[in-house]
Parts: structure tokens; C-alpha cells; sequence
């Protein structure tokens, strides 16, 4: 895997590293296995300490916000999950969704291909009806979507996860609005994305500088979330990511006194 779809073994390396804590958020059995399988990947050279265990407590809380909000979304009545930038997440395979929920997985094919490959070996079995649809967020994705058995007239939980960064900010409008446009009512959309905010903290320039380096950069920011997200016809309910930390009992992110360096919303529509 190069480019950008290492950044989903990042995700995994971080999630094993969760799923081994006492007191961990959720176990995803499957991290592990993604990061044995390449084990010349590494994580970021993040600051050891306070700073680095509050990047690696926020992938855990971050993990858990999506597993719980996707699920109530299924629960309430989307149908459908769409994840855009799905990688080597496996809540297809760990969560209790409620019957008959089908879950699409978008993804660079080399991503879906190692993924794929790597549940076989496991035996891994999904909980709802799952089906993987390579496909590039750059371009024409919604096609490929809908061969794949979407419907745009049933509403869906869409999940934008750790992806938007590193679109475009044409893409990310261009996303957006494809979403909106096939978003029936009842749909809701959990989503994450970064502030500029974020370029001034040092750990996190360091990071992004390692991403970089692995031609994985991050292309976009969002400062005015709530506004963004009504644009496209959503209500939101915004999250900061030491919200999150702090109701989970884990470390914060240093701000500095300033900004949000992000942020998390779930929508409904
Ligand atoms: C940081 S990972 C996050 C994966 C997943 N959402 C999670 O949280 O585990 C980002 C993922 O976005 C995918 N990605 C990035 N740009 C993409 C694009 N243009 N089209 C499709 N997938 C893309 C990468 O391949 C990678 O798997």
C-alpha cells in the first residue's frame, strides 16, 4: 500500500494499540492483524508523553463516537451505511447492527483488496450485509455506489471519518453535495474534519509533516462547521474532539487556550 492508504494502517496501528488497554473503548480484533501484515509501517513520530497519548486517546474516542452514532443511526431507520474512505475500519465485523442494515465500504482498491485479503485469512465474519465499492472520491463515485446496490431513495448513515483532510477543497464540496443530493429524509451524516487551527500546533505539524513525507497531506481545512454543513441541508450537532476526550475520562488535546483544532458533527436531515 503507498500514498494515502497508508494512512488506514496508521488508523489499525492505533486501534490494536486501543484494543489492548484495560480500559479500552472498543476491542476491533482485526487492527492487530492489519498491522502484522505490514509490519514495515510505522506510526507517526509523535511526542512522547502527555501529547502523544492525548493524538492516540483522540483516534480511540473518535473510533467509538462513529461506532455509537452509526449504529443509533441504523436503529433509527437508515437502512444503508455508507462509509467514504472506509479503509481498514471493521465495524461491519465487530458492531450489532439490526437486521437487514447493508453497509458500503469506499475505498482505493489497493485498500479494499489488502483488507479483504487479510479477513479472509481471519475467517472474519460480517454482522449485516457488507459490500466493498472501490472506488476514487476524487471522481465519479456515486455510479459505482449504486451498482453496488445503493439506493438513493432509502435514507443512509454516511460516515466521512479521518478522509476529508486529505481531499481537496473542491472535493470536499463536490462530496458534500453528492452526499446531500443523495441523502434521502431520515438520512444523517456523522462527519470529522480540521480547523487551520491545527497548523499551529507543533505535535500536529510534525505529524502532518510525517504524512507528507508519505504523500498523505492534508489538502483541506474547515474552519465554520456549522455553516458548511447547513449549507448542504443538515441539522448539526457539533463535537469538539476534547469533548469527546474529557466525557471519556481520557487526555486532551493542548490547544493552547486557542481554537478547536477540529471538530465532529452528526447531521440529520
Ligand atoms: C486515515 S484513513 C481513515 C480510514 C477510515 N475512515 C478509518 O477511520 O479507519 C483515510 C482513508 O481514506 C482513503 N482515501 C483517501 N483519499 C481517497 C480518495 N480520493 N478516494 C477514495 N479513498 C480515499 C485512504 O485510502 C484511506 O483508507
Amino acid at each position: 500500500m503507498e500514498g494515502v492508504g497508508v494512512t488506514s494502517l496508521l488508523v489499525a496501528l492505533a486501534r490494536a494499540a486501543e484494543s489492548r488497554r484495560p480500559d479500552r473503548l472498543f476491542v476491533d480484533p482485526y487492527a492487530a492483524e492489519f498491522a502484522a501484515a505490514v509490519p514495515e509501517v510505522r506510526e507517526p513520530p509523535m511526542e512522547e508523553g502527555a501529547r502523544r497519548s492525548a493524538l492516540a486517546d483522540y483516534l480511540a474516542v473518535r473510533t467509538r463516537f462513529f461506532d455509537d452514532s452509526l449504529v443509533e443511526a441504523a436503529c433509527a431507520g437508515c437502512g444503508q451505511i455508507v462509509q467514504l474512505g472506509a479503509g481498514l475500519d471493521t465495524r461491519g465485523f465487530r458492531l450489532n447492527w439490526p437486521a437487514g442494515t447493508r453497509l458500503f465500504e469506499i475505498d482505493q482498491p489497493e485498500v479494499l483488496t489488502f483488507k479483504d485479503s487479510v479477513l479472509r485469512r481471519c475467517a472474519a465474519q460480517p454482522r449485516c450485509e457488507r459490500r466493498t465499492v472501490p472506488a476514487d472520491l476524487d471522481s465519479d463515485w456515486i455510479t459505482p455506489l449504486r451498482d453496488a446496490g445503493f439506493d438513493p431513495d432509502q435514507p443512509t448513515g454516511w460516515a466521512a471519518e479521518g478522509i476529508l483532510y486529505y481531499l481537496s477543497p473542491e472535493t470536499n464540496d463536490r462530496v458534500m453535495r453528492t452526499v446531500a443530493d443523495a441523502a434521502a429524509m431520515g438520512s444523517r451524516l456523522v462527519v470529522e474534519h480540521v480547523t487551520r487551527h491545527v497548523t499551529r500546533s507543533e505535535t500536529m505539524s510534525r505529524v502532518r509533516a510525517d504524512l507528507a513525507s508519505r504523500a498523505a497531506e492534508w489538502r483541506s481545512f474547515v474552519d465554520e462547521p456549522m455553516t458548511w454543513l447547513r449549507w448542504y441541508g443538515w441539522h448539526v450537532r457539533l463535537f469538539t474532539p476534547n469533548e469527546l476526550l474529557a466525557a471519556s475520562g481520557r487526555r486532551l488535546l493542548a490547544e493552547n487556550g486557542g481554537p478547536p483544532n477540529g471538530w465532529l458533527a452528526v447531521c440529520e436531515r
